[in-house]
């Protein structure tokens, strides 16, 4: 049995399809429903979890990222798993060095300064020996969801990638990352290109381990202006989405829906509902109906309660849910935050945003 858990195989069978459903703008019975970091700080079994054990160490066992990936479905009837991983393990896989310090965040002690630095990343990246163990979280957990609901794999987009790794942590201007796009346009697509290259080998690898769904992170969007977005983050938005799918189809495995999110960027979501993703994902700053108007019902769309309105009692988040999904419509529409859940959030606040999504879709589709 256990040994049985480490294979990519013989899966439980789902029982919970409605987020797949709803990705691909089938009919639903309910609205589907989850949460950007719906592992994390605000559960006070995550905090206890991790509590002493260093981040990138919690992410390197598959064990680990198997039982914090659990945590929240154990609590509340979310339609899908996320795999408990982060973003950064990529630029790792480049060879970067990255550690979580408390208090500030993700840091690299030697980001990317100049063009010549990209000479320090490896040339050619295993994949498989240098993230297996994400591939061997995602199947363990695959198993162990027994069939509950669909696990969603991810990984983030090249300029978001790019921008940690010359900022070198979190940054409010981003202003190194934008100046080697002014400045260094060549070196800036030779990384983007580079980090492209290793993204896709890592979402195929993810879909291989059982992944049943993919999330594109370019939570970096709102930094950059339509012109920078449509010449260094959507070609690459769109090739990662394209290759994906090719390869996939390449390998006799099955589609899997896959879903962009770019923070903060509404002046791209025309360009973004048609470039081969199946979902959009969408912050708070952007109106559902506009939203619909825009992507011309060509992609299903997700999200984007703010995050903040967890802080309002129960009956104010149920009422904000329910004028969301009903602005949404229930077709082709999974129920989201504009963002992830914050440390400081209470827990039952989540289960009245999720409650509500069930109950007011219900209700509209006479279920
Ligand atoms: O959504 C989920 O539940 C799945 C897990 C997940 C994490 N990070 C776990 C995590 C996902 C999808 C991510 C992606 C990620 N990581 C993004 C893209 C999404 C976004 O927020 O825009 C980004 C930008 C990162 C980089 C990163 N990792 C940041 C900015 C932080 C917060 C640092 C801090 O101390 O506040 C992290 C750490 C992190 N990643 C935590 C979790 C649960 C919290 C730290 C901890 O557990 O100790």
């Amino acid at each position: 049995d256990k040994d049985n858990h480490i294979l990519p195989k013989d899966f439980p069978e789902l029982k919970n399809d409605t987020f797949l459903r709803a990705a691909r703008g089938e009919e639903v019975e309910h609205v589907p429903v989850w949460c950007m970091r719906q592992a994390g700080r605000y559960l006070p079994e995550f905090r206890e979890f991790r509590a002493g054990k260093d981040f990138f160490e919690t992410c390197r066992s598959p064990e680990d990222c198997c039982e914090l990936t659990l945590q929240p479905l154990r609590r509340f009837p979310f339609d899908a798993a996320i795999i408990f991983s982060d973003i950064l393990v990529v630029p790792q896989a480049l060879g970067m060095d990255v550690q979580m310090v408390a208090g500030k965040g993700p840091t690299f002690p030697e980001p990317l300064k100049e063009p010549d630095d990209l000479q320090r990343l490896r040339s050619k990246v295993d994949v498989e020996s240098e993230l297996g163990y994400v591939f061997r979280a995602i199947t363990l957990t695959r198993h162990k969801l027994e069939g509950k609901v669909p696990l969603i794999g991810f990984s983030g987009a090249p300029w978001t990638l790019m921008s940690y790794m010359i900022e070198g942590g979190g940054s409010t201007t981003h202003s190194k990352a934008k100046r080697w796009l002014y400045r260094h346009p060549e070196a800036s697509h030779a990384l983007l290109k580079r980090l492209t290259d290793v993204i896709v080998e890592y979402l195929l690898g993810q879909v291989k381990a059982g992944a049943q769904a993919l999330q594109v992170f370019e939570s970096h969007a709102g930094c950059l202006g339509p012109v920078e977005f449509k010449v260094f983050a959507l070609p690459y938005l769109r090739d990662i989405a394209r290759r994906v799918k090719d390869r996939l189809k390449e390998s006799g495995l099955d589609n899997v829906p896959m879903i962009v999110f770019a923070k903060d960027g509404h002046y791209a979501l025309e360009d973004l509902s048609q470039s081969h993703y199946e979902v959009v994902g969408l912050d708070w700053t952007i109106d559902p109906r506009a939203a619909r108007q825009r992507t011309g019902g060509k992609v299903s769309l997700q999200g984007n309660m703010d995050p903040c309105a967890l802080y309002a009692t129960k009956e104010c988040i149920s009422e904000i849910v329910k004028t969301m999904v009903e602005a949404f419509g229930t077709r082709g529409y999974i129920a989201n935050l504009g963002h992830g859940l914050y440390p400081d959030m209470d827990p039952e606040s989540v289960g009245a945003f999720v409650e509500a999504v069930h109950t007011h879709s219900r209700r509209l589709l006479n279920h």
